[in-house]
């Protein structure tokens, strides 16, 4: 009797260290590591901004050494708010939830503006995260009247929203654009008004048909002739006109993931495996899963990487995983995206604390061939690495 009471403690003693303790045991070092690091970092930038600037939101370092900041039309604005509640999520410091209130409301007036495609980036990031976190009464209405706005870039006749004004093209699209349908799908079921939705679905169709050759890479920017034809098809942040942009690979791959979510097509979800695939058989080396700013740049293994295309990548294949049935291509989708997390948590991406002017990820690439953004922080490979680390710990559980 006296024994069995004896196991029994200690069986007792066992599981209630267990319990006390499993969520510390079970968050492995290097994840709480870059948790830690991002939240230092995110306070530090916000210690060097100034919400009521003009240009208040930081996008990367200039040549300089400083700060660039951005206004509220700029392509990335959306992405340090959306990382300032990306973080208050990961740690639940509250400061950080009020900053990025703060920096979201700076937003509001782009709920109306229609000269580019972005508005998706923008208000996903910064509304569509309040909306989830911590939602005021006029987030709904402000993100519907996005999505109203970027209709407004839909013409019927091509079939296409356009994704710049500026350029040479006749009606420019772009890999990109992809992302900016989660507004549209997201506005449709707010508002049970199909006409969001039916866009969304032309524009990811005819981009499938497009945009893709036949290894499954993508063209950066097809553009279009008023007939609906195709005009050209070739780049303007690649390498060359048939090379594979790194990051417009991560893009659509995202993209396609994310359609696959709103609208459960098999089409959908194919291009977004066999994007998958040729971006996993094309990594640089053994143990390396950053990849280079273009699949093609001529000067590798000396070309920049780019974090960015890296950590959208990680996300979106952790988020493909959930649509797999596949166990053992699920879980091959979760390794390479933890390896990737992995890598861009070590010292060669993250950022020590206090420096990287508070980014959280170095190493990215905005635009080679412009000679603009050439291996500096980006405030979008900050933001889709935090969205990464976010799906990472549900998917674990810890
Ligand atoms: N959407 C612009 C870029 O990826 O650089």
């Amino acid at each position: 009797m006296k024994i069995q009471c004896f196991f029994n403690k200690i069986i007792c003693g066992f599981l209630m260290l267990l319990f006390c303790s499993g969520a510390t045991i079970a968050m492995p070092r290097w994840y709480r590591n870059a948790v830690h690091k991002a939240e230092h970092q995110m306070l530090y930038m916000i210690s060097q901004t100034d919400v009521n600037a003009r240009k208040c939101f930081p996008r990367t370092i200039k040549p300089d050494g400083r700060i660039q900041f951005v206004n509220d039309t700029d392509w990335t604005s959306g992405f340090f708010p959306g990382s300032l509640w990306l973080v208050y999520e990961l740690t639940g410091n509250e400061t950080l939830a009020k900053e990025a209130r703060k920096f979201t409301n700076r937003l509001n007036e782009i709920q109306y503006y229609t000269k580019n495609h972005d508005v998706g980036f923008m208000m996903c990031c910064s509304y569509g995260n309040a909306l989830r976190l911590k939602p005021e009464n006029a987030d709904t209405l402000v993100m519907v009247n996005a999505a109203k706005s970027l209709c407004t870039r839909f013409n019927p006749e091509i079939g296409l929203i356009r994704s710049w004004d500026s350029g040479s093209w006749n009606y420019p699209v772009i890999i990109d654009n992809m992302m900016n349908l989660e507004l549209l799908f997201w506005a449709s079921r707010q508002t049970l008004n199909d006409n969001f939705y039916n866009i969304a679905v032309a524009h990811a169709d005819k981009t499938l048909e497009n945009h893709f050759r036949e290894n499954m890479t993508s063209y950066h920017v097809v553009s279009y002739l008023p007939n609906g034809k195709v005009e050209s098809k070739g780049t303007h942040q690649g390498y060359s006109d048939e090379s594979a942009w790194a990051r417009g690979q991560a893009w659509g791959l995202y993209g396609y993931t994310m359609c696959y979510r709103f609208t459960e097509k098999a089409d959908y979800l194919n291009v977004a495996h066999e994007i998958a695939q040729y971006i996993m058989s094309n990594r640089p080396f053994n143990k390396d899963y950053v990849p280079y700013w273009d699949y093609n740049a001529p000067d590798i293994p000396q070309a920049p990487r780019d974090a960015s295309a890296a950590a959208i990548t990680a996300s979106a294949l952790l988020e493909l995983c959930e649509y797999t049935a596949d166990k053992k291509l699920c879980d091959k989708y979760k390794k390479y995206a933890e390896n990737i997390l992995k890598q861009l948590s070590s010292d060669d991406y993250l950022a020590e604390k206090d420096t990287n002017s508070g980014f959280i990820l170095k190493h990215s690439v905005g635009s080679l061939p412009h000679k603009i953004e050439i291996d500096v922080p980006l405030n979008y490979a900050d933001y889709y690495f935090l969205e990464a680390l976010l799906r990472y710990r549900q998917l674990k559980g810890f």
